[in-house]
């Protein structure tokens, strides 16, 4: 594993030079096929689908940035927790954290769930109930921790020792913190997921998500299901990706500013109701942030109490855009109940606290005044 600093690293690992023409920005290679050089013989790449050089600087980068030892990119990151669990067998056993992406259990529970795979959902802050939850079938536990949105923590080393006491895997989707505030496998974690969508591309420009592995069993796996199922990401997106995270740690570090410059701002609002940013000292899990996490980042939701209440906050906006997605440059907003947890019933979503007062903010780059100047205009609407 590299010795040098995350800073170091986003600008350098998997970045160098080309080798052959000294080229200082990873070229992008729009080939599909490659020429060989005989009979079962060729240069390094046969097929774009098995492997492109391109993809292959972008998955060098993220296992170093992640301190794992193999990393492969997917065509979205939905593409990437697919490729997850896409070896799993019918009569395996998923344990996945109870409050995770809406997507993420639309898939587990509309897809991977037909395929004889057991799924149970399990409050991974109850580390009793994990250690109950878990059978001689269980393969592996899927936690996302900050949650989107409700910003709920998972205390990753705690997890992994329970887990590789029974043998299981853990896999952590590390996409709200980015390697630049959150290192699950320094942590214990054996695999690291990410829509590489938000923080790691950060222009809101490509889809793309990813795994980091960290056994040469990982690497075969993960890269048969890139060759055998295909879901990989176009060498473009892989370029965007690339380019992205070079200017990552600058970029995380003017988020989590604005991030915790909002944070404060709402904490006085008499509007906001259960205010979630793990960095203010009234988050229930904030000394679990301070000791697993670098930073707080710039993720946080709130509640305002009614749907025509979150509506018209919406409606006020100005600078934040209403949109789904984060992690970007620009500052966002959007209502969870009808987009990122839209696949959850109603009970579903009351059952883990998805109101439909509920509000949630990417923080973006911008001035933090702006932003909590308009912040305050929309609030005033409400
Ligand atoms: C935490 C988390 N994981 C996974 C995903 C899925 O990523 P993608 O939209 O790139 O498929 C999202 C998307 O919002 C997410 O927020």
């Amino acid at each position: 594993m590299s010795t040098q600093k995350l800073s170091t690293l986003v600008v350098h690992a998997g970045q160098y030079p080309d080798l052959q023409t000294g080229a200082v920005n990873v070229p992008l290679y729009l080939s599909s096929t490659f020429e060989l050089t005989g009979i079962g013989t060729d240069k390094g790449w046969d097929y774009s689908r098995a492997g492109n050089p391109t993809r292959d600087r972008l998955e060098e980068a993220l296992a170093a940035l992640e301190g794992g030892t193999s990393g492969h990119a997917f065509a979205s990151g939905m593409a990437a927790i697919y490729a997850l669990v896409a070896t799993l067998k019918a009569g395996d056993h998923l344990i996945c954290s109870h409050n995770v992406y809406g997507g993420t259990t639309r898939l587990f529970n509309q897809i991977i769930q037909h395929y004889g795979i057991e799924i149970q959902y399990v409050d991974t802050g109850n580390l009793a109930a994990v250690e109950a939850a878990i059978k001689p079938n269980t393969r592996l536990i899927h936690i996302e921790t900050p949650t989107n949105p409700l910003m709920v923590l998972t205390d990753i080393s705690a997890i992994c020792k329970i887990a590789h006491a029974r043998g299981v895997e853990v896999s952590v989707d590390n996409t709200f913190m980015s390697p630049v505030l959150q290192s699950p496998i320094a942590l214990g974690a054996d695999i690291v997921m990410h829509s590489t969508t938000k923080f790691l591309n950060g222009h809101s420009d490509g889809l793309g998500g990813a795994l980091i592995g960290t056994t040469p069993e990982h690497k075969e796996r993960f890269w048969l299901v890139q060759k055998a199922a295909g879901g990989i990401l176009s060498p473009f997106e892989c370029y965007l990706v690339l380019r992205g995270i070079k200017t990552l740690a600058v970029r995380m570090k003017a988020h989590e500013e604005n991030g915790r410059a909002v944070a404060e701002f709402l904490a006085t609002q008499s509007k906001v109701k259960r205010l979630a940013y793990p960095g203010l000292e009234s988050h229930p899990q904030h000394e679990l942030a301070v000791r697993q996490q670098k930073g707080f980042g710039s993720m946080l939701s709130f509640d305002l109490g009614t749907r025509e209440a979150a509506g018209r906050f919406l409606g006020a906006i100005k600078l934040f855009l209403c949109a789904e997605s984060l992690g970007g440059v620009e500052s966002l907003a959007s209502h969870s109940a009808t987009t990122t947890h839209f696949a959850l019933t109603e009970d579903e979503r009351q059952s883990v606290g998805i109101t439909q007062g509920l509000v949630r903010l990417s923080c973006g780059i911008e001035d933090k005044d702006d932003l909590v100047a308009d912040l305050e205009q929309a609030l005033a609407a409400v």
